[in-house]
């Protein structure tokens, strides 16, 4: 078997990512070098691709874009303008997409559990759509008395998924129908069912299990004389971190064919709400070096101007990222620890990275993949601000 370098193959890959995203442009090159890190910078152009391959592979799907993994306001004005729907969980959130122009019927809101002020919000500006997977959040929305939409949200195996969702949510398919049912005493509309097959899933096997729980549902509450409409299939497309994924083509057939056999196509409304998918490749985050050190045993430390508060909460669940340095191409590599700026023990963003030996204070390190859940998580602990966003 030939011999492979683990150094390498992280290297190259973060190279392929790069490569890819800057299509070697030395422009964006320039751009890198100049920029005030932290900086999210975004490519408008990455942003409309993925939407039109979302919408060409999903084609018979309402796309709604979930915000909470990308609120900068030039993102959202570019999906706006795309003619996405979006889904909402906060009325932060919501006040950003109407800045866009965009109508009520264009929105969504999946968080199944919703503030009362929120669901007030929603209700009085016109978006009436809302998963629920609880009595109590019937009785809250339906205090209103507004005949608002529902769909319920089923748990549903999140496996091989890096960023899993379903503990937290969801019901089984007999309190799902109880849910619709108490739904529709409470004088709402019945309307349909979502799930969450966990974020950047990997498996379709995960999807197949849903739909057909989905189908269960679907059956159990006609025969209770309750029809509903629509499915939502949720988020889950996975983006590329540091090895391939299941691509939207792939994803899209799989799941095209279960719902030809489970559903008919014809007979539904279907909806998506990506949010990793369509905006992670998009962006890079750009950090500089501010330190460097060897601890105990010759471990060898660098230290950025980002971190798990500032930008990469998402590794301290297990995302891991591609680090790269195109100026620092074609030298000899050794495995680092990355540190994040803070005075925190737990800000440390990943352990055996592949970068260059002659790495220094002052360089820059670029972190690919980075559009999603990052500068939503960023907070502005120790006195360092979030990274900003730079639209290109
Ligand atoms: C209700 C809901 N919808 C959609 C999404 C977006 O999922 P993803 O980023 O995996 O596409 C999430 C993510 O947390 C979610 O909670």
């Amino acid at each position: 078997m030939p011999f492979v370098n683990p150094l390498q193959v992280q290297w190259q890959f973060a190279q392929k990512l790069y490569s890819e995203w800057s299509e070697n442009s030395p422009d964006l090159l320039k751009l890198i070098k100049d920029v005030k890190t932290p900086a999210l910078v975004i490519r408008k152009s990455k942003l409309q691709k993925k939407f039109n391959e979302v919408k060409k592979h999903f084609q018979g799907f309402n796309i709604y874009y979930a915000v909470k993994a990308n609120d900068d306001e030039e993102v959202i004005k570019t999906f706006a303008r795309l003619g996405a729907g979006f889904e909402v969980a906060s009325t932060f959130e919501l006040q950003k997409v109407f800045k866009f122009g965009v109508s009520p019927e264009r929105v969504i809101s999946s968080n199944p559990v919703k503030p009362l002020e929120f669901i007030d919000f929603c209700l009085s500006g016109g978006v009436d759509r809302f998963a629920v997977d609880s009595f109590a959040e019937i009785d809250k929305i339906s205090r209103f008395r507004k005949r608002a939409r529902v769909y319920v949200r089923l748990a549903v195996p999140n496996v091989g998924s890096d960023w899993p969702l379903s503990r937290k949510f969801g019901v089984d398919t007999d309190t799902a129908v109880e849910i619709l049912e108490y739904a529709n005493s409470k004088g709402l509309i019945p309307y349909g069912i979502t799930f969450h097959v966990g974020s950047q899933c990997n498996n379709l096997q995960n999807w197949f299990i849903a739909v057909k729980k989905a189908k269960e549902v679907w059956e159990k509450a006609l025969s209770k004389g309750i029809k509903l409409q629509m499915l939502n299939i949720g988020g889950g497309i996975p983006a590329r971190y540091t090895r391939e994924s299941l691509s939207v083509k792939e994803i899209a057939d799989y799941v095209k064919g279960l719902l030809n056999k489970y559903f008919g196509m014809k007979t539904l409304e279907l909806q998506m709400e990506p949010g990793r998918g369509l905006v992670a490749e998009a962006g890079i985050l750009v950090t500089s070096v501010i330190g460097k050190a060897e601890r105990f045993k010759g471990e060898k430390w660098v230290y950025i101007d980002g971190g798990v508060f500032h930008g990469l909460a998402e590794t301290l669940g297990g995302i891991r990222y591609s680090f790269y340095l195109p100026e620092k191409e074609g030298e000899e590599l050794d495995f680092f620890t990355i540190g994040g700026i803070s005075c925190d023990s737990m800000d440390v963003v990943a352990e055996k990275v592949a970068l260059p030996k002659g790495i220094d204070v002052g360089d820059r390190i670029i972190i690919l993949t980075a559009g999603a859940y990052t500068t939503v998580y960023a907070s502005s602990f120790n006195g360092f601000p979030p990274p900003r966003v730079v639209m290109i």
